[in-house]
């Protein structure tokens, strides 16, 4: 299990028995108020889910057409609220024209502070604000050639317009895929390709720390790449629309490159919203997987905007008053769900930042929270552990009594890093909603209600409606409790993947055969005396590098497709503020030597084909890479190398024994 090593083995056992309970301002005002109000609930979902689902759908949801049947279920195909038809937009926005929401605050946009310390810059857009400019640049779009079903690449800053071109292709039933900022020119192009992209949307920069990210630069080097034949990658695109965010020299191609600000002289503000039928593709957002390149996986229209709004209003606990901020980028999933399409289809008030969180000193969360007076922070363990190291002192410089509620996400959140949260956050009184899911969930699967579920440091306790989930053995049967094995969900739920775009029998292969009658979730788990679930972390060749998930397959294949690489295996390593650092064991083509150097190169490398998300913090040359009889490489041990531990476990399949000798010695080399 490449999660096990996780820092907080032992300490979680030791936490096991520190239980918070409900605080009491929840408990009487909350949603969901009490443990037994949440198991009558989540009872129902689970042995009535056409019953609970449809009632929920109609009660939650703005439908233009109303649906037939709740869900066909053709293992592992599912279909929900089928007849119906609505729009993600209109609920997100329109729903709120004429009501005491329109004027309300939808977004409010911090950007990075200037370099010569000038103060972020601040944009609020209120409902009725944004619904216009949703409904403009969807005019921009229908102008540009896009239209239904198309599919549309985003590549930008974390700005208002991030979340402007997501509403707007679903306004006119475009298919958005959002590339994070952090991906390279290739990931930009092999995206493009596998989706047959008709348009990209990107800014001429974005910043982070100060330095510009070249955006714009980085779409010019994809529309260049070719395959190994010299075909282009690229040639489904048609339209490149820029948006000014650092007014920068871009190159602009003639035809093909439009400005953002110019376009909007063309359309007017008014923009219907399309009729969407339940099913029809919403967005795709790729992954990585423990094989390959990432994949494109896909969520349609009512199913997840379903998930996204009741878990955003349940665990979160949203009310009219809150002002809720979600630190991720809207590159990953839960930007998506929990910046975008949750809050704004509840009327919430969200706040978007577009930098970094020690920038330019480490309080700049603190700053803005005593700016909004947040109510709720959902945040990252990744982020939290740096806080922690950074020291108490600059949380401390700030009022940060608005906090009624944090969430956690990303990975398993280590006892040590709960109860700092808790204690120098949230003072002691704000509840944890430590929620765990994935890109292939659409929302949150399994968390605590804060009115409900007493809480332990490192559980993101118990399922939430309509989720069932077990821990089971090799054989798919369910395990007592207090055992690890692999955590699976038994039932489709409305928020679930519809597949990988353009591949179906990887769908099935991936998520389908593991254990029988299942979604495999690729996550170790065990539930405690109480049922509560503690996620250990993957247990398939997938990393969580601070948060973010990296494929080993991924980066051997950047690594190889360097002249200078004959073999590579890459595995996670425990590390203390990213919960799990990237780790290559590389050998070198005959004749070229191990320099430090070429590790550099190598570091740099990867950062290219892949993005600076997936830089290796370390690169380690050996002789040969261990392998057993029939060829395959030896994970666990080059996890014990890279970890530092006494080689343990059985290694007579080891090919030949000198390999591990000489990999250990390599490791300063
Ligand atoms: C991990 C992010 C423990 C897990 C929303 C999962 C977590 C992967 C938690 C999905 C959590 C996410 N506790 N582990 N609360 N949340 N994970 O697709 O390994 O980027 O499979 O989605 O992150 O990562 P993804």
């Amino acid at each position: 299990m490449s999660k096990a090593a996780a820092p907080n083995n032992t300490s979680s056992q030791l936490q096991e028995n520190r239980v918070f309970k409900p605080a009491k301002e929840f408990a009487g005002r909350a949603h969901i108020k009490s443990m037994a109000h949440y198991k009558k609930l989540w009872t129902e979902s689970v042995t009535k889910p056409d019953k609970f689902w449809s009632a929920h759908a109609k009660a939650e949801l703005v439908w233009q057409k109303p649906f037939k049947k709740v869900l066909q279920w053709k293992e592992p195909f599912a279909k929900w609220f089928i007849g119906g038809q609505l729009n993600v937009s209109a609920n997100c926005l329109d729903r709120w024209l004429g009501t005491a929401y329109a004027n309300k605050a939808a977004l409010i946009w911090e950007g990075e502070p200037a370099t010569d310390g000038k103060p972020g810059e601040e944009r609020v857009l209120t409902y009725s604000q944004l619904h216009r400019e949703v409904c403009r640049f969807a005019n921009v779009l229908k102008r540009n050639g896009v239209g239904r079903g198309d599919r549309v690449i985003l590549y930008l800053p974390m700005v208002p317009e991030a979340a402007i071109s997501m509403l707007a292709c679903t306004r006119i039933g475009a298919v958005h895929s959002v590339v994070f900022g952090g991906f390279s020119a290739q990931s930009v192009a092999d995206r493009i390709q596998d989706s047959g992209a008709k348009m990209v949307i990107t800014a001429d920069g974005g910043y982070r720390r100060g330095a510009v990210v070249p955006l714009k630069k980085n779409v010019d080097d994809a529309l260049k790449l070719q395959d190994a034949e010299g075909k282009s990658l690229t040639s489904t695109i048609e339209k490149v629309i820029v948006l000014r965010r650092t007014w920068n020299e871009v190159h602009m191609a003639e035809g093909r490159d439009v400005f953002w600000h110019r376009e909007l002289d063309y359309v007017d503000d008014k923009c219907p919203p399309a009729k969407m039928d339940s099913e029809a593709p919403l967005f795709i957002l790729y992954t990585s997987g423990s094989t390959g390149k990432p994949k494109g996986i896909l969520h349609s229209t009512a199913g997840y905007l379903l998930g996204a709004k009741m878990t955003s209003k349940y665990v979160f606990d949203l009310r009219d008053e809150d002002v809720y901020w979600c630190t991720a980028d809207v590159g990953w999933v839960t930007g998506h769900s929990y910046i975008v399409y949750g809050p704004l289809a509840n009327g919430a008030t969200a706040v978007m930042y577009e930098g970094a969180p020690n920038w330019p000193e480490p309080d700049r969360f603190w700053r803005i929270i005593e700016k909004y007076r947040v109510t709720i922070l959902y945040t990252a363990p990744t982020a939290i552990r740096a806080f922690m190291k950074w020291g108490e002192e600059w949380p401390k410089k700030h009022d940060l009594s608005s906090l009624r509620l944090l969430g956690s996400v990303g990975e398993p959140i280590n006892p040590e890093a709960w109860m700092w949260y808790h204690r120098v956050i949230g003072g002691g009184r704000c509840p944890i909603v430590d929620t765990w899911w994935q890109t292939e969930t659409g929302s949150i699967m399994i968390s605590p209600l804060p009115g409900a579920t007493p809480t332990k440091p490192g559980t993101a306790t118990l399922p939430f409606f309509g989720i069932h989930p077990e821990v089971v053995d090799d054989q798919g049967k369910a395990v007592p409790k207090n055992t690890g094995g692999k955590l699976v969900v038994r039932k489709p739920w409305p928020s679930m993947l519809r597949g990988i775009w353009g591949d179906p029998a990887r769908f099935k292969e991936t998520y389908w055969t593991e254990v029988k009658h299942s979604y495999f979730t690729g996550d170790g788990c065990r539930q405690d005396k109480d049922g509560y679930f503690w996620i250990v972390g993957r247990i398939d060749d997938v990393l969580n590098v601070a948060g973010h998930r990296i494929g080993t397959a991924e980066v051997e294949g950047a690594l190889v497709s360097h002249p200078s690489v004959a073999e590579a295996a890459v595995v996670g390593r425990p590390d203390e503020l990213k919960g799990q650092a990237l780790v290559c064991f590389v050998t070198l083509k005959t004749g070229v030597h191990a320099t430090p150097e070429l590790k550099n190169e190598l570091r740099n490398h990867v950062g290219k084909e892949i993005g600076p998300v997936a830089k290796p913090d370390d690169v380690r040359f050996a002789d040969a890479l261990p392998k057993t009889r029939s060829g395959k490489i030896m994970r666990r041990l080059l996890k014990q190398v890279a970890a530092g531990v006494e080689i343990k476990g059985d290694t007579t399949t080891l090919e030949d024994l000198s390999v591990l000798a000489k990999l250990t010695s390599a490791e300063e080399g």
